[in-house]
């Protein structure tokens, strides 16, 4: 079965083709970034009109790349939620009116869910049950996977999602839109012990988390000073250690609580390879196997929706044609 999978949630138009027997055949992105650039962060209606003018071009270079045309095609797999109403809109749109002219079926499918599923892009498929710690733009938890489609939330951000707080950290060191990665390479130049932020809710029990207040002592933390660059670099490295070393304590009473002998890491702050490592030390302290998507699949793609629509497909899963773009969507209501 080859599976097309469309990606619009937030600001990239992902496409992928994912056939059942083979695997990943081709995927391709376009990237929002230099559209919302000026604005400091993603602004909806700009996304969604470009949405639609890049959906037929990269679907073309999907095609291409994988050497087949629209008629090889079984059925179509695209992001129902959760995300940017308007972007989803667009992307329902074109997934139902191609399934609607091919007559194939069209699944809309969970955006954390791809996330979750995104390690088995490049490897051999996940063993279940396992724990995840899902940390993108919009999302911060802890999950029990039990199996695909059955999921257990155990913990999650109070308030801002650990790569929002990495965007809005960013925002105030001048470093403009997706922070995160521009956090990761400025905190290599960092020197340790300039900065003592908090480790924010590691001194209570549970597994929630709270990011707003640490991006809050940031901010009380440089205001009205002029930073050098060593400044910023120091702010930078503090920054993402604060976070590093919450998700390590917050990991391991997770794992030691579910007594989980797999964690897998995913979402969009994933990418960091600082709190890869600091993850894989830090599970393999609590005799737990560390896995992460590839780098290429951590943040937002097509693949890790085709991958899951064709799982989802191929075990009998189908809608009707009515189904509505969710843009809040949580994985419990997969259940
Ligand atoms: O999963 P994703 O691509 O989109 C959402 O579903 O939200 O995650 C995007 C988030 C952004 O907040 C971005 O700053 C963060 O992931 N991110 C990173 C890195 N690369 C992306 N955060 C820290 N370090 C990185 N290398
Ligand atoms: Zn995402």
């Amino acid at each position: 079965m080859l599976v097309l999978g469309i990606e619009t949630s937030c600001d990239e138009t992902a496409l992928a083709l994912y056939d059942s027997e083979i695997g990943l055949l081709s995927d391709a992105l376009h990237s929002q970034v230099n559209l919302h650039a000026e604005y400091g962060g993603v602004v909806p209606e700009l996304a969604s009109r470009d949405h639609l003018n890049k959906l037929v071009p990269v679907l073309e270079q999907v095609l291409k790349s994988a050497n087949k045309n629209l008629r090889d095609i079984d059925a179509i797999a695209y992001t129902g939620g959760p995300g940017l109403a308007g972007a989803l809109i667009v992307g329902a749109s074109f997934a139902k009116g191609l399934s609607w002219a091919l007559e194939i079926p069209a699944l809309a499918v969970n955006h954390l869910e791809g996330h979750l599923f995104a390690p088995n892009l490049d490897s051999s498929e996940l063993e279940v049950p396992f724990l995840s710690l899902l940390v993108s733009g919009g999302h911060s938890q802890f999950i029990l996977a039990e199996r695909l489609g059955s999921y257990c939330i155990i913990g999650e951000s109070l308030d801002d999602a650990a790569g929002e707080a990495f965007d809005k950290v960013a925002k105030m060191l001048g470093l403009g839109y997706p922070g995160g990665p521009a956090i990761e390479r400025l905190a290599q130049k960092g020197k340790p012990s300039a900065y003592r932020f908090p480790r924010p809710m590691t001194d209570r029990p549970g597994l929630n988390l709270s990011f707003s207040g640490l991006k809050t002592n940031v901010m009380n933390a440089i205001a009205n000073k002029s930073l050098s660059e060593q400044d910023k670099a120091n702010v930078a490295l503090e920054f993402s250690n604060a976070v590093i070393e919450t998700l390590v304590i917050k990991c391991k009473r997770a794992i030691r609580s579910s007594k989980a002998k797999r964690l897998i890491v995913s979402g969009g702050v994933s990418a960091n390879l600082a709190l890869r490592e600091a993850l894989q030390k830090a599970a393999a302290e609590e005799d737990c196997e560390a896995l992460f998507p590839p780098l290429t699949y951590a943040t937002d793609n097509g693949a890790m929706i085709a991958y899951v629509g064709c799982k989802r497909l191929e075990r009998g899963d189908r809608q009707s044609s009515d189904f509505n773009i969710r843009p809040r969507w949580s994985l419990q209501d997969l259940n």
